[in-house]
């Protein structure tokens, strides 16, 4: 019989559906109710696994409508966990209303919900880009944010909302900041997706300028572990880092995705045209997590491994997204690089 109920907002996406199929599988006592606006990254076969569990509910609804996340939040929820988010800085470059709209309105939509509501837990999910790129060194919870694309402004701009709510109203709010995220179910417009299911079609990959930024890799579920840790065990007002602690500049991970799908180097890369304000590097200090109890547990190696075969074997969940809408996206962010 579950006696806490969690509202997961974007719960059909990449990061939030991991969250949401671990807590159902790791957690009795746990219901969940998704709200998810089934835009182009929500889909439903990504939860396909627990959505005849009896503790699972969907409500189809975009977070910035405020009589819909009512409806979502229902007779009352013990926390929300915020998922829902305009997430990839290209397209952000292309369109940052939507970014505005869903990350920085939407945000302030559900955090007047858990006031009117008074719910006991508010968690948004953020993102290490929110502190701008980092030359050298790691950054800390403690470090101002200086975001340098449209997303991640939005992103920032979300975090400070939620943090002025926890200063003015006693908001009980956590933020996670997570870095680079792959596994399987993630949309394939993410550098590890794009590329392995490029290299899979026989196709090349287009890698942004010379290659050489850096990003640190999280396996998805154990982003979503510590998210769900943080939940459980993190102190209201208090932001914490999630980083996996794999550092690899684009171009050493573009090999390995090579190496691993039996392609070769020359005939698979196609060097193209920077991404404007394109962040050189992030790292993430994830000590302060780590004092709480949490640590990413999936080894890089056998992650990018079990997620290359995840896509081999699971062409029928790509394919058709790659053959549809995807297609002028692919054609309008890359025709002219
Ligand atoms: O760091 C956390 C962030 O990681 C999340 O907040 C974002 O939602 C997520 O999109 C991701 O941002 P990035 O811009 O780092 O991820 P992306 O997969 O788009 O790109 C990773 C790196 O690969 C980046 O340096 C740009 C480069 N890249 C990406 C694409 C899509 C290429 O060289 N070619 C490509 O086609």
């Amino acid at each position: 019989m579950a006696q806490r109920r969690w509202l997961v907002t974007g719960g059909l996406g990449f990061i939030g559906s991991a969250f949401v199929r671990l807590v159902l599988r790791e957690r009795d006592d746990v219901a969940v109710t998704v709200l998810d606006a089934l835009t182009y990254a929500g889909n439903p076969a990504n939860v396909a696994e627990v959505a005849g569990d009896p503790r699972y509910r969907f409500v189809q609804g975009d977070i910035a409508d405020a009589v819909r996340v009512d409806e979502a939040v229902g007779d009352g929820v013990d926390a929300i966990v915020n998922f829902a988010a305009e997430t990839h800085v290209d397209r952000s470059i292309l369109d940052p209303e939507a970014f505005i709209r869903t990350d920085v309105l939407g945000t302030h939509v559900l955090l007047e919900a858990v006031r009117r509501h008074g719910i006991a837990r508010y968690l948004q999910v953020s993102t290490d880009e929110v502190y701008g790129h980092v030359e050298s060194g790691v950054s800390t919870e403690a470090d101002p944010v200086c975001p340098r694309s449209p997303y991640a402004a939005s992103k920032a701009g979300g975090d400070l909302q939620v943090l002025a709510y926890h200063t003015t109203y006693e908001t009980p709010v956590l933020i996670t900041r997570g870095s680079n995220t792959y596994g399987p179910y993630q949309y394939p417009e993410k550098l590890i997706p794009l590329f392995v299911t490029n290299l899979l079609e026989g196709e090349q990959v287009p890698v942004y300028g010379d290659g050489l930024q850096v990003r640190d890799w999280l396996h998805v579920d154990d982003h979503a572990r510590g998210i769900a840790h943080v939940l459980e065990h993190g102190t209201p007002g208090h932001v914490y880092n999630l980083g996996g602690g794999n550092s690899r500049t684009n171009i050493e991970l573009t090999r390995e995705l090579i190496r691993l799908t039996g392609r070769s180097f020359d005939e698979s890369v196609r060097y193209v045209t920077d991404r404007p304000g394109h962040d050189r590097r992030y790292a993430l200090d994830a000590t302060k997590a780590r004092s709480l109890g949490w640590f990413p547990r999936v080894d890089f190696a056998n992650g990018l491994a079990d997620t290359v075969a995840w896509y081999r074997a699971r062409e029928d969940w790509w394919r058709p997204i790659k053959s549809g809408a995807f297609r002028d996206y692919y054609r309008r962010q890359y025709a002219l690089r």
